[in-house]
């Protein structure tokens, strides 16, 4: 069990996601509140910022807990903060640091950078550089243009990098992320998939023991494979509702309803697609048609959940990301992402929360779903906005032009598929615009329909950039998509990075 201490930096998630992928477990902590059980972490990852160590409010936190107590390594900020507070110094750089840069000299007998090499390249991101290394320090490594790229301090297991190991581009991050953690700090390699599930599914029965737990499934990863971890657990006593909105891809509710009970979960398909049409009826804009599909939702999963008798829990796929404290950058405040609102709550928010997949990355998630016998169809699919089509068809809703944008995002998603490409894509749909386009189709003049088609590549959503699908796919989909959808006769592709723009038009 390893601490991450969090200064703020952007990379802090992605420090944890490279320590879970060397199988070992850690938890990501703000750096001013140094978690009390301190006894249970074996080593301890200071992470970068964007503060400098040199501004009044930059962060100081006392870490006398730890400090010559535990295997400590200290990234970016965290070796300049070493460095800075215990007697070394640190400046400006004449020149700011940053992107690509070459290990230039490597101390030899160096636990720290086993089996890596010089030339070897790392990425930095700093405006200050370590000047002097603190009391006690002991070089270890340079670049061309920094002398004080690592360093370790005498008589402790303190090591600093002023590099960043987590980033890709820092070839041998990973490889030195483990001589730290297994070869210094002697942490063991045990966070598998199995072991997750085994731990988990033994916590999930202790806790649960024969309570009756309810969960809303979307079709999605997240929500699938929590609900498998509870099934192992609990078998029947999980009920599982799976909501149509009516605002589905083509065919989705039956087919994945149909999995859900091939899978063995005790599932019930409610059809309230016309519910949901009807509270969109005539609604054109966006917020306003996301709060009436959610207060729908929240309607039909209460009555729902009002007819399993004695329910007393509530389980959602929550993921880690959503739980993370963040250490904001504006000040030494934090905020804590909130998921539901406080009063009037419908009584299913009253029940006690179960959430088995609350440390877990999304990548782990989807190990956990396959180590779980999930099929790779469930696991690998792209994500999918809760409004669903609502929100990709601009304007007001109708049925006519829900069944349109699902045939076009049928045979869009298909096509995918059958050119091998749909892996290579983050998440791809169709979006239906409020605009009637010319065309001639035979003889006749056309006003139809103009669908734009969107793929992405993206890691988590928060950035994102369209792909190059090739001109032959575009071409052969855009024929299906005007031949075979009535109301539709013209097809754009968008080539719309995020940011500037968004996934979703609306
Ligand atoms: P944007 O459009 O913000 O989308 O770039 C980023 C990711 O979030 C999804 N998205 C939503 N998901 N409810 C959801 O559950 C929403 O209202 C919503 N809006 C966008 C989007 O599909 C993409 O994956």
């Amino acid at each position: 069990n390893v601490l991450i201490l969090d200064f703020g930096s952007q990379y802090t998630q992605l420090i944890a996601r490279r320590v879970r992928e060397l199988n070992i477990y850690c938890e990501i902590h703000p750096y001013h509140k140094i978690p009390a059980d301190i006894k249970k972490f074996k080593a301890v990852i200071l992470s970068g910022s964007p503060f400098s160590v040199r501004a009044e409010d930059a962060p100081h936190p006392d870490l006398s807990v730890i400090r010559g107590h535990k295997p400590l390594l200290a990234v970016c900020y965290g070796a300049q903060y070493l460095a800075h507070f215990y007697g070394g110094s640190v400046e400006r750089s004449d020149t700011r640091e940053y992107g690509r840069a070459k290990l230039s000299k490597i101390v030899e007998n160096n636990g720290l950078f086993q089996n890596i090499s010089t030339g070897s390249q790392v990425w930095m991101s700093h405006g200050d550089s370590i000047k002097k290394l603190p009391e006690n320090g002991i070089l270890l490594a340079s670049t061309h243009d920094v002398e004080n790229a690592a360093y370790r301090i005498d008589g402790e297991q303190t090591y600093a990098i002023q590099f960043h190991p987590e980033v890709y581009h820092t070839t041998d991050g990973k490889q030195l992320l483990e001589n730290f953690l297994v070869n210094i700090a002697g942490v063991e390699q045990s966070w598998t998939p199995s072991a997750f599930v085994e731990t988990t599914v033994n916590e999930l029965k202790a806790k649960l023991k024969n309570d009756k737990v309810v969960l809303g499934l979307s079709g999605g990863v997240d929500s699938s494979v929590a609900a498998m971890l509870l099934h192992k657990a609990i078998g029947k006593n999980l009920y599982c509702i799976f909501v149509n909105n009516g605002l589905l891809r083509k065919d989705e509710f039956e087919n994945v309803l149909h999995q859900y009970k091939d899978m063995g979960l005790n599932v019930k398909g409610v059809d309230a697609s016309a519910r949901f049409l009807g509270a969109l009826a005539g609604l054109s804009d966006p917020e306003l048609k996301r709060k009436a599909i959610g207060n729908a939702f929240i309607e039909v999963f209460d009555d729902e959940a009002h007819q399993i008798q004695d329910v007393s829990w509530l389980a959602q796929g929550t993921i880690y990301p959503d739980v993370i404290e963040s250490v904001s950058v504006n000040g030494p405040s934090v905020t804590i992402k909130s998921h539901h609102n406080v009063g009037g709550l419908p009584d299913f928010m009253k029940l006690k929360i179960v959430e088995p997949l609350r440390m877990l990355f999304k990548d782990e998630v989807r190990r956990v779903g396959a180590e779980l016998g999930i099929s790779q169809d469930i696991l690998g699919r792209h994500p999918f906005p809760g409004p669903g089509l609502a929100i990709r068809i601009l304007g007001d809703i109708t049925p006519e032009k829900v069944r349109i944008l699902q045939e076009v995002d049928a045979i869009f998603i298909n096509n995918l598929k059958k050119w091998n490409l749909y892996e290579k894509v983050w998440q791809a749909g169709a979006i239906l615009l409020p605009v009637d386009s010319v065309g001639v189709m035979g003889d006749e003049r056309t006003y139809e329909k103009v669908v734009a088609l969107r793929a992405v590549e993206s890691t988590d959503g928060m950035t994102a950039d369209w792909v190059n699908l090739p001109y032959e796919f575009l071409q052969e989909t855009s024929n299906y998509i005007i031949n075979r959808v009535k109301g539709v006769n013209r097809v754009v592709y968008d080539i719309s990075s995020k940011p500037p723009a968004t996934i979703e038009w609306e």
